[in-house]
């Protein structure tokens, strides 16, 4: 009658696929630990790692355990704890985390009512709860682990796409917040063709290059002329980043979600570490503190 999960931190959007692409990082995320109660209450007792709301009615999880509960008609009393491996804001997932995380523990806990189609709903919900939006890439990319792309919103429908043996991804978040409600909101409402061109193209390139383990084909593809452009004026120093990434062999680098994390992919643990470490150099002449870290994508 007690679960542990553990939901990933995820990168979103991947450069060219904005709300339609998602990868899933190995080893970092969240702990949730959800325990029956006698009762029917549900009750957060335990926030680790981030400052984020006890009130059962203030907090995402909160609001996918009551949508799960209503749909099924049922009661259930919970007792919640949350470790956050991350912070909120960082564009890494944070909310997804828990949203996916929630929706993943209460079906297994109710003997798995759900699909993973209506998991991923409901734990939409919850990044709505948490900005506004009901955005897929993060919480799909949580749930199916690995590389996936939103082919559809309505209706519904992930594709789980391959990752190449060799990828790996390296980060850089510098500590400061960025609320993606904010990051949403300077973005254009409408495009120019050619600039839709170039990026429904990369993005195509881009799971070519998946499928055929062609990294030159990544490198090409990724490449965003539509939200990079304005929302990297909310990350201080983005460029200077970004180029020390491509400079040291990264096959590209973008903003991860909403930012103000910087992420990029590379061929092969020793480039990814190397590019690390040159992105680290490019901060540290920065006023602004960050970290460093890189993973595996699965
Ligand atoms: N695709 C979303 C965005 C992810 O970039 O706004 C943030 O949750």
């Amino acid at each position: 009658d007690q679960i542990t999960i553990f939901s990933p931190a995820t990168v979103a959007n991947v450069s060219c696929g904005f709300d339609s692409l998602g990868l899933a990082l190995n080893g970092k995320g969240d702990k949730m630990i959800f325990s029956k109660r006698e009762d029917k209450q549900l009750i957060i007792t335990k926030i680790e790692g981030a400052n984020l709301p006890y009130n059962i009615d203030d907090n995402l999880v909160g609001t996918v355990i009551k949508a799960m509960l209503q749909k099924l008609d049922l009661q259930l009393g919970l007792d919640i704890e949350i470790y956050k491996g991350f912070k909120p804001g960082s564009g890494l997932g944070s909310s997804a985390a828990s949203a996916a995380g929630t929706a993943y523990a209460i079906n297994e806990l109710l003997g798995k009512p759900f699909s993973k189609i209506e998991l991923i709903q409901f734990a939409m919900l919850g990044e709505e709860a948490a900005c506004g939006s009901q955005i897929a890439d993060n919480v799909s990319a949580a749930l199916f682990g690995g590389f996936v792309l939103i082919r559809s919103y309505d209706p519904l429908e992930i594709v789980s796409l391959p990752v190449p043996d060799d990828l790996y991804i390296t980060a850089l978040h510098p500590q400061i917040e960025i609320k993606t409600e904010d990051a949403r909101n300077v973005l254009p409402k409408d495009i120019p063709l050619k600039s839709a061109i170039t990026q429904w193209s990369n993005v195509g390139g881009l799971i070519s290059g998946l499928y055929s383990n062609d990294y030159d084909l990544i490198s090409r593809s990724l490449q965003d002329v539509i939200v990079e452009p304005v929302r990297k004026k909310l990350i201080p120093h983005f460029d200077l980043v970004k180029n020390a990434a491509l400079q040291s062999g990264a096959l590209g680098a973008g903003i991860s979600g909403a930012g103000p994390t910087i992420f990029a992919l590379s061929k092969g643990k020793k480039t990814a570490k190397t590019v690390e470490e040159s992105m680290q150099e490019a901060y540290s002449n920065t006023e602004i503190e960050f970290y460093t870290f890189t993973s595996e994508i699965s």
